[in-house]
């Protein structure tokens, strides 16, 4: 055995506590040893023992307050209690409490060696579980991607699960949650992260262009075709193609998508000649997706050859948890590229930000910061540098403008049109649900459904 492994031995019988450490020093631990309660819990608070020997009854504390502290200093420090034989129901007691196990004395000091050899195994057993369960954290995180909350939690399960597929994936979501981060995130933790991750807008080339963009052509296939082109389909094989605001696009390029999808191959505007493709397909959409194919703008037998596995990134207010620890992520961002180390946000300011609704997501306050640590001068910023969109939110009612004009103003039609502002802006949060917006305005549900009906709205 190592001499690394170190045993604490806290026994007020000098005899035998001797005879212990000798014979455990014999054995090739490293060992301290104590004749009271407090030596030895100050020992451990001080991290100098991997296992603790204490024998159960000692002039300061009883070995069942040691054990106590121990588990609650130091959980992963096993402890063995020495018992005399006649405390059988005190042994019993240690081991409810969280003994690792407990001998007898006379201590047999061959059954001592087999419980510390069975003590260090189940430490190492658990010390592992702990590194496993932590690398497994680590990649949950996927790097950059910040989300403690729930919600982001199960969008990183899932993509642990997607890693372990080669299906075609459809991430929906408003503009700025982070399609495109994830997207990437796939790809870079994938098997396909030695080849290419290539990204298309189909929403930000112009429609004549973007089938050439995708599938190449060649020279002297149309006018102005001076030379081959290789299209990003192509430059993806073996990688991953990022197909953005894949609703954008028209109609006759779906079809020739969906061939490229079903076959596997695309040709070249002009050629003839088809080349076999190993292309893992990743598109995103902010648009509904679903209500396009029911309109019959975007062919459905594409939808479902795109959506095998969907992927809902969540706006940024439904999971306010995230506000915070994303401010804090693009502050440290800024403040090393702007040199700026020392801004930061007081507590009024922070509170105003995880109280605004973001409606362009984890994109806007990405900006908002960028902007508030270059343009804040001084090192602390307040309320008063924020946008007035996100302070007027957060001041809700008492923010309220009242504008009362020396002729007069006919009040229930100022407090209707009041009503229709704060209804307006309660279901914009609610994302349109009814409930949602009648939760935030302190009514129940038929309440606001009878005002909505009563305004006109
Ligand atoms: N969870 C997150 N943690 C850290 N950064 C994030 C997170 N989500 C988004 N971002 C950052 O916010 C910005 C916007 O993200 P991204 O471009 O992926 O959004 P998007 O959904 O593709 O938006 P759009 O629909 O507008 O294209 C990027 O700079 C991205 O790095
Ligand atoms: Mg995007």
């Amino acid at each position: 055995m190592d001499n690394q492994f170190r045993v604490l031995v806290i026994d007020d019988d000098d005899p035998s506590r001797e005879v212990m450490e000798l014979l455990l020093r014999k054995a090739g631990f490293c060992v301290q040893s104590v004749n009271n309660g407090a030596d030895g819990v100050a020992l451990v608070r001080d991290g100098a023992a991997d296992l603790v020997l204490v024998d159960l009854f000692l002039p300061d504390k009883s070995g069942i307050e040691i054990l106590r502290e121990i588990r609650q200093l130091a959980p992963e420090i096993e402890v063995v209690v020495i018992t005399g034989h006649a405390s059988a129901q005190t042994a019993v007691t240690a081991m409810k409490e969280g003994a690792f196990d407990y001998i007898t004395k006379p201590v047999n000091f061959d059954e001592l060696k087999i419980v510390i050899a069975k003590a260090r195994e189940t430490q190492r057993l658990l010390s592992e579980n702990v590194y496993l369960k932590k690398q497994l954290l680590e990649r949950f995180q996927f790097n950059n991607i910040i989300g403690g909350s729930t919600a982001m939690q199960r969008v990183f399960e899932r993509m642990q699960r997607i890693l372990k597929t080669d299906s075609t994936v459809l991430l929906f979501g408003e503009s700025g949650t982070g399609k495109e981060l994830v997207a990437k995130a796939l790809h870079h933790n994938g098997r396909r992260k030695a080849y290419a991750f290539v990204a298309v807008n189909c929403g930000a080339i112009p429609e004549a262009l973007l089938e050439s963009e995708l599938f190449g052509h060649v020279r002297g296939a149309f006018t102005g075709a001076v030379r081959d082109k290789v299209g990003k389909f192509e430059a993806a094989h073996h990688g991953t193609i990022f197909l953005d605001e894949i609703g954008t696009m028209p109609m006759h390029l779906q079809s020739k998508l969906l061939r490229v999808l079903q076959e596997q191959e695309v040709d070249r505007i002009g050629s003839t000649k088809t080349v076999k493709l190993d292309v893992r397909v990743i598109s995103a959409t902010n648009a509904d997706l679903e209500g396009q194919v029911r309109q019959g703008t975007f062919r459905e037998d594409l939808f479902y050859r795109l959506n095998v596995i969907p992927l809902h990134l969540p706006p940024l207010r439904e999971r306010r948890e995230d506000i915070l620890p994303l401010v804090n992520h693009f502050l440290d961002k800024f403040r090393h590229l702007m040199a700026r180390p020392t801004i930061s946000l007081n507590k009024a300011a922070l509170d105003a930000l995880e109280r605004y609704h973001w409606p362009g997501n984890v994109r806007e306050l990405e900006n908002v910061v960028e902007r508030l640590v270059a343009l804040t001068e001084g090192d602390a910023i307040t309320p008063e540098d924020l946008p007035a969109e996100i302070v007027d939110q957060g001041r809700g009612s008492r923010g309220l403008c009242l504008d009362l004009s020396p002729q007069g103003i006919d009040m229930p039609d100022a407090i209707a049109d009041l009503e229709r502002k704060l209804i307006g802006k309660a279901l914009e949060l609610g994302g349109g649900v009814k409930a949602k917006a009648a939760l935030l305005l302190g009514l129940n549900r038929t309440t606001l459904v009878e005002k909505m009906k009563r305004l006109g709205i």
